[in-house]
């Protein structure tokens, strides 16, 4: 979604805004810009629709130079992708780029007409900076008291960075619900959406909470909270490399991720397994620990490929733990009106932390009466880790693909100990944590062995790349599986892909099945493979192109292709037959070639509901 960097320094920050601008690209964007106050404190725009080397391309013998500046990746919610509607926005002397969505910014806008404001553009960011210009003008307070006096005005969740060129020392910032981080410099301050788009300049944050507003001069940065009282905010050292941001030897940033799986694995198992037969939480304590003592329901809440690893994991707790799960799409859990289950305890899953459907669902949780909320995330300082009682990091590194793939298995990894720990905790003997932890030490090993199927994987992606629909299907805890085989699909491929549990198909389905629809099955070799196999030939009998991934025998009839992969524990299985499909997915979207990295209309960090 909508990048924002930000810099107040010494020296000329073009080449920094341009250069932490591209970094951010990967969170998805239509149109991009920035502006700078010169030397004769005016403000320079540059706005550009397209990708950032259009941006770069109209910078280029303009000599711009800036010791203070705002830059923006937009993507587009409140009008049309086009030059008028790309950040920065300006109104007279404040220029603001701003990330999220004022709900009620129809009605502000109405009333700023009123006043005689005239609108270059549709967004509701225009809407901000003339209710800043307004307010200025009406109280004649500083921006920052001005900005602090009208937050209340603005409905929904956003972050926004403001700068006046009537006092170009100071950049201030805002976040509501969307966020914002400071990197610390020597002699110089930054802000932006994410660490990424900062990591080459500095390693020292400070993830703002919110309702904070913060005012960033070069020299020092003063934060209030949602009060107004100024707040000390900890500095977070920050143990992402930035070489993790570069592709290496890979062609996408999707293939690294898919391929860096065994040691992101490796990396969340890291001091959490002890003699391979005992798991620890070194961040949870024994109150923590305790809470799951009383556990008798989970609900899990989550989006996309988050959901799909929560739905494993509702069969892990129910089959291992004997604890009913339920699960839910965040945006569908806060449209209703909720009934709690009985010491029910909350968990959300999410690889960037900041998906504003789960944040919501969180904080609606807070209300219910839950035993408490826990976090199974990737980012470390995100709002989600920050708002949750308690949390557990996957350790898969930065993921930059906007496909996710080593956060799946990475939280696959993290849900597997987890329900093994609360097993031990409530039964009060650890056979189940001593078995789970020797076949997750061996996980790693057996992902590097699927990997190795790449080819036979790419030459069925190049029968299938031109197809229009592909289904996919699969039975028990292979069944989110199939779900995230086709999300990875459609997203990078724009092929149509659905997924269904095996043993729906006769309701239904089976009248899709003819000659042209492949099908893709991942069939593990466990109790329900009998039942999978008679659906399978359901299929053939209706000619269907059948496509199996499978560790067992199974007989070949002529539009039946067999991908026979090596031998996993059942238990790991989900995690294990994740990585044919992703490498599928990412085959056939290379065949195709489209825009693997940054699928169209879609974005890493989803931070508006
Ligand atoms: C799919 C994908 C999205 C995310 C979803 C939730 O490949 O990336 O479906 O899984 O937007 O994001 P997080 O996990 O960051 O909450």
């Amino acid at each position: 979604m909508c990048g924002i960097v930000a810099a107040v320094t010494q020296r000329n920050i073009i080449n920094f805004l341009l250069e932490s601008i591209q970094r951010l690209e990967y969170r998805g964007y239509d149109s991009s810009g920035l502006a700078l106050i010169n030397k004769n404190n005016d403000f320079i725009r540059v706005r550009s629709i397209g990708k950032v080397k259009e941006l770069i391309k109209k910078t280029k013998n303009k000599k711009l130079s800036g010791k203070i500046g705002l830059a923006h990746t937009r993507w587009a919610t409140h009008g049309k992708v086009s030059e008028e509607n790309t950040h920065p926005h300006i109104s007279s002397h404040i220029a603001i780029v701003h990330n999220g969505i004022i709900e009620n910014s129809l009605k502000l806008r109405l009333f700023l007409q009123k006043k005689g404001y005239i609108f270059q553009s549709d967004t509701d960011t225009e809407v901000i900076v003339h209710l800043l210009h307004w307010e200025q003008k009406k109280t004649g307070k500083s921006l920052v008291e001005v900005i602090h006096n009208s937050v209340i005005k603005l409905h929904g969740n956003y972050s926004m960075v403001a700068m006046d060129s009537n006092h170009s020392s100071k950049l201030i910032a805002v976040c509501s619900g969307s966020p914002l981080i400071i990197g610390l410099g020597v002699g110089e301050n930054f802000i932006a959406s994410d660490q990424i788009a900062l990591l080459n300049i500095t390693k020292r944050f400070i993830y703002l909470k919110e309702g904070d507003i913060a005012i960033i001069k070069a020299e020092k940065t003063t934060i209030f909270n949602k009060n107004y009282s100024i707040v000390r905010r900890k500095i977070i050292e920050s143990d992402v490399k930035y070489e993790c941001v570069k592709k290496g030897k890979y062609k996408h940033y999707m293939e690294k991720e898919i391929y860096e799986q065994p040691d992101s694995i490796r990396n969340t198992l890291k001091n959490r397994l002890k003699n391979n037969t005992t798991i620890f939480f070194p961040e949870l304590g024994l109150k923590e620990i305790n809470i799951f003592l009383n556990v008798e329901h989970i609900q899990i809440v989550a989006c996309g490929t988050s959901y799909h690893a929560a739905m494993v994991a509702k069969h892990w707790f129910e089959s291992l733990a004997n604890i009913p799960c339920d699960v839910e799409v965040a945006s569908e859990f806060s449209s209703r009106k909720l009934a709690v289950r009985k010491k029910s305890f909350f968990i959300t899953l999410s690889q960037s932390g900041e998906t504003a459907d789960t944040l919501t669902a969180l904080r609606i949780s807070k209300k219910l009466g839950y035993l408490g909320n826990l976090t199974i995330c990737n980012m470390k300082g995100s709002s989600l880790v920050q708002e949750s009682d308690i949390y557990l990091l996957t350790q898969a590194g930065i993921e930059i693909g906007v496909a996710s793939t080593k956060s799946f298995t990475t939280q696959l990894t993290v849900l597997l100990m987890l329900v093994a720990k609360i097993v031990s905790i409530k039964q009060k003997k650890n056979n189940v944590e001593k078995k789970i932890a020797k076949i997750l030490t061996i996980l790693p090993y057996r992902i590097e062995e699927i990997l190795k199927k790449n080819k036979e994987i790419k030459n069925i992606a190049k029968k299938l790349y031109n197809t229009k629909n592909i289904l996919f299907l699969g039975r028990g805890d292979q069944y989110p599986i199939a779900m995230e085989g086709a999300l990875k699909l459609k997203e990078i491929s724009y092929i149509h892909a659905e997924a269904y549990p095996s043993g729906e198909l006769k309701h239904g389905p089976l009248a899709l099945i003819d000659e042209n629809i492949p099908i893709i099955i991942t069939a593990p070799k466990n109790l329900l493979l009998e039942k999978t196999k008679k659906n399978i030939q359901e299929i053939c009998t209706r000619g269907g192109l059948i496509y199996i991934f499978s560790d067992a025998e199974i007989n070949l009839e002529k539009n039946i292709t067999l991908l026979k992969v090596p031998y996993v524990e059942e238990i790991i299985a989900p995690i294990f037959y994740i990585i044919p499909l992703q490498l599928l997915a990412y085959y056939i979207a290379l065949s195709k070639g489209t825009n693997i990295d940054q699928p169209r209309n879609l974005a890493k960090s989803v931070t508006v509901e």
